[in-house]
């Protein structure tokens, strides 16, 4: 049996949000031995600040949030569409987990598995949000599924009014994307150490 543990963020800070709704729909989705943990902290990361960024220096929220994403099998990152790109917070927090300086620590994105879904109330959804995502983890060299997409536009109609996912496509994506995400976490953890000092 797969065990697995993933770190699952919603780029929304909004109460009643469709993207975090969308993760709480994965973890329920989610096979057995494979558990997703929602990171309720967004909000409290500080604005990215280089000087800070040391093991000495470094605000322990952020710290948490690098030890989280490090300990992580993979990230399952949930993102709305602001002005046509990511919301600043969710931008914010991976510019903090991008990093290592001091050549100490090692990057917690670098070859980390991850896996991009977004929703929205267009009729596009949140794609080009998704698209400006996808070049951030291309910088952070992640390794990033790239099929399926998960693109929920028109989110008002795909949950309930509980905030359920109710939406049998979307169910049905959302499943393959945590299959495509899982397979990337068991790939070999050799396979994988040789792939990160390749870079
Ligand atoms: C938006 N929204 C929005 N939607 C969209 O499709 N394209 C866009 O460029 C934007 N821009 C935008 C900017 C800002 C500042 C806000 C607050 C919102 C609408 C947005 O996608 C919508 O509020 C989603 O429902 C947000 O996702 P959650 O909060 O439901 O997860």
């Amino acid at each position: 049996m797969t065990t697995a543990r993933i770190l699952a963020i919603s780029g929304s800070l909004r109460a009643a949000s469709h993207n975090t709704a969308l993760l709480r729909a994965a973890q329920t989705l989610a096979p057995a031995g494979v558990t997703v943990d929602i990171y309720d902290g967004l909000g409290e990361i500080p604005p990215y600040h280089q000087d800070l960024d040391t093991p000495v220096l470094r605000p322990p929220v952020v710290q948490d949030l690098r030890d989280r994403i490090t300990a992580a099998d993979g990230l399952l990152i949930a993102t709305p569409e602001y002005n046509y790109s990511i919301p600043g917070v969710l931008k914010n927090a991976l510019d903090w987990a991008s990093t290592d300086w001091t050549r100490t620590e090692g990057v917690p994105l670098l070859r980390k598995p991850v896996a991009i879904a977004g929703a929205g109330p267009s009729q596009f959804g949140s794609v080009r949000a998704q698209l400006a995502l996808r070049q951030v983890f291309l910088c952070t060299d992640s390794d990033l599924v790239v099929k399926p997409e998960v693109i929920v536009f028109r989110s008002h109609e795909r949950f309930d009014a509980s905030g359920q996912l109710v939406d049998e496509t979307t169910r049905d994506l959302l499943q393959d994307l945590l299959g495509a995400l899982l397979a990337k976490a068991e790939a070999p953890a050799e396979a994988r150490a040789l792939m990160a000092t390749a870079t």
